[in-house]
């Protein structure tokens, strides 16, 4: 997770801007940066590795001036090298660009630039951003003006701050949808912009939220609000106590809410530096498996537990549809004591957030016992599934403190994604164009998942009018199928009302019996080949006096004709749909969690990490 500070004030910027990075290393990151304006001009100071790297850059080589702004990146666009550290600079030097998210279409807007005269240093899709600022500023444009038109002209989700030498008293910083936050910090001629709360709070409790397509314009005098469109803007000083756990949970009530809302940036995470869009390729750095072994597969055996065990399900769909190699899914607990068959050319996948969970580190045992090779993917760093397996793929969601997984369920199925699409290049099964396809679908996710997270919808409404059910009935067909599981679990663990997700096509086969005026039942209804049979589910539903609530195309009239309420979300691949589908049944569990007055974060029996049998 890429880190954002900036400073403008007396003092001298670059150790403010540091120690800032420095607190929201937890992130984690492969390279840092930072860019000065003082009486030399602009200095820019980029190393690869850790921030001492770049601390003891600037030890040998210190910058002077008291405006500022650094950057930790993960990298998404490029790999790991000095010139694709932030932050960027365009043609003349005079424009500095640092930025947090995904520019979907920069591969369209470097051309028109290069066709312009543009010369690009960098592989990385935010140096872009940075010749833009510059052209508009070549036309006239004050600073704040520059950067506005820029940003109208990106696609994606992007946290975005901008100096220039011309303007060398004022920071822009500029938010567009929820590739992460942005939040500035006021203090006595003096103010910092960050994309996390730690990096301010030690300085000032007085801040300012952007929300999307707001901007800010940050000067020794204070601090200008405007909205992308140039309309100015009044924003609302918030006091944040100073507080660890209250800072770390930032402006959420809770850790489950905050990750939820932090599910845009968590997915631009999972993705960073794993997709080449130019070349179309997805690279797993350090998969010690040979081609030759990966063509040579016979099958995967994914082993998980509880929502990890719903994520495989759901990456059982990718991994058959486009890597054509079958894919069995067992919970870690039965596979370990079912002697499981095992080939030679079989490959056993772990999905943990946690990576102590007992069941799966013994089902992982059992197929290291039985000579298999082993993938993790994972979220905690050198955690024991981590060091068990043979080859890891991180999730890089950043901790997850809510006992309900969230943000880590839908990294894992990004994560499923990208090997899917991995095996099928390796494979042969997945031609260039169709890569370019799945990969430019993924590139749109997370600003898609933004839009979704834009508000809680029609979800706290049906919170206080269900809040009281005793049971509930989730229900989904070919691949929202493990969502509307998901969702149960998530309605239970947190809410400890009785839920159970079902494929659709099984109701008539038992459940249909439990189907009363006090049950709801939340079918998952996509725009697929399946959304026929699953508006004859909602039909018998209905026909029994059931209550339904469908998650659906806001623009689906039968849907809407059919279901007593529609919960929308906007309709899109069907293989990465699920990611959006899961989004109203986070949200909706949690509204009847706290209606309920539960202990959302930390529900009863229930443990983040399962390390007992
Ligand atoms: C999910 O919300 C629960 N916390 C639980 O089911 C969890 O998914 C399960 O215990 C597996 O945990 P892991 O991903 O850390 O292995």
């Amino acid at each position: 997770m890429c880190g954002i500070v900036g400073y403008v004030g007396s003092r001298q910027a670059a150790p403010i801007v540091v120690n800032g990075l420095n607190r929201l290393a937890y992130r984690g990151y492969d390279s840092a940066g930072l860019a000065v304006i003082g009486e030399q001009g602009l200095a820019l100071r980029r190393s690869v590795g850790k921030l001492e790297n770049l601390s003891r850059l600037l030890e040998s080589n210190p910058v002077f001036g008291s405006i500022g702004i650094g950057h930790t990146r993960w990298a998404t666009h490029g790999s790991v090298t000095e010139t694709n550290t932030h932050p960027h600079i365009d043609c003349a030097g005079q424009v500095v660009v640092i930025q947090n998210g995904i520019v979907e279409n920069y591969l369209e807007l470097k051309q028109a630039l290069v066709a312009e005269g543009h010369t690009f240093r960098s592989q990385t899709d935010t140096e872009v951003i940075a010749h833009l600022v510059e052209k508009y500023l070549c036309g006239g444009a004050d600073l704040a003006t520059a950067v506005r038109h820029a940003l109208a002209l990106l696609r994606g989700a992007n946290a975005v701050v901008v100096l220039a030498t011309r303007y060398p008293d004022q920071i822009v910083a500029a938010r567009l949808g929820n590739a992460g936050g942005v939040t500035v910090g006021l203090g006595d001629g003096e103010i910092w912009v960050a994309s996390d709360l730690p990096a301010i709070l030690e300085h000032t409790q007085r801040v300012v939220f952007l929300e999307d397509r707001e901007m800010a314009v940050l000067s020794r005098d204070g601090a200008q609000y405007l909205r992308l469109d140039g309309t100015p803007l009044a924003k609302k000083i918030e006091t944040i106590a100073w507080d660890p756990v209250a800072a770390a949970r930032g402006r959420y009530k809770h850790f489950m809410q905050k990750e939820i809302y932090e599910q845009p940036r968590s997915l631009i995470d999972a993705l960073r530096g794993r997709v080449d869009f130019e070349a179309a390729e997805v690279r797993l750095e350090g998969l010690p498996f040979h081609p030759d072994q990966l063509r040579g597969l016979g099958r995967i055996h994914t082993v998980a537990c509880g929502t990890a065990w719903h994520a495989g399900l759901l990456g059982k769909y990718m991994i058959e549809s486009l890597a054509r190699l079958p894919v069995e899914v067992d919970y870690g607990s039965e596979f370990r004591y079912r002697d499981p068959l095992i080939q030679a050319n079989d490959l056993v996948l772990a999905i943990s957030q946690s990576g102590e969970t007992v069941d799966t580190l013994a089902a992982m045992e059992e197929a290291r016992r039985k000579g298999a090779p082993t993938l993790a993917i994972v979220n905690a760093v050198g955690s024991q599934a981590a060091r068990l397996a043979d080859g890891v793929i991180y999730l890089h969601a950043g901790p997850e403190i809510g006992v309900a997984s969230t943000k880590a369920f839908t990294s894992m199925l990004v994560a499923q994604y990208l090997l899917a699409i991995y095996l099928g290049q390796t494979r042969g099964t997945l031609g260039l164009a169709e890569r370019r396809r799945l990969l430019q679908q993924l590139a749109e996710l997370p600003n898609l998942v933004g839009q979704v997270l834009a508000d809680d919808g029609p979800c706290p409404e049906l919170a206080e009018r269900y809040q009281h059910c005793r049971d509930f009935l989730f229900l989904g067909r070919g691949i929202n199928y493990p969502v509307a599981l998901e969702g149960a679990l998530k309605l239970k663990e947190i809410s400890y009302i009785h839920a159970e997700g079902y494929p659709a096509g099984e109701m008539k086969h038992g459940p249909i019996a439990l189907i009363d005026a006090q049950m709801p039942v939340v079918a998952i209804v996509g725009r697929d080949h399946v959304r026929e049979k699953m508006l004859s589910n909602i039909e018998q539903v209905k026909a029994r006096g059931g209550v339904v609530i469908a998650v659906a195309d806001g623009e689906d009239a039968e849907v809407a004709a059919k279901a007593d309420h529609v919960v929308p979300v906007p309709q899109f691949s069907p293989l990465l749909a699920p990611v959006l589908n899961v989004l109203p049944l986070q949200l909706l569990a949690y509204h009847v969690a706290v209606r309920r007055g539960c202990d959302v974060d930390q529900p009863r029996n229930l443990a983040k990490s399962v390390t007992v049998e």
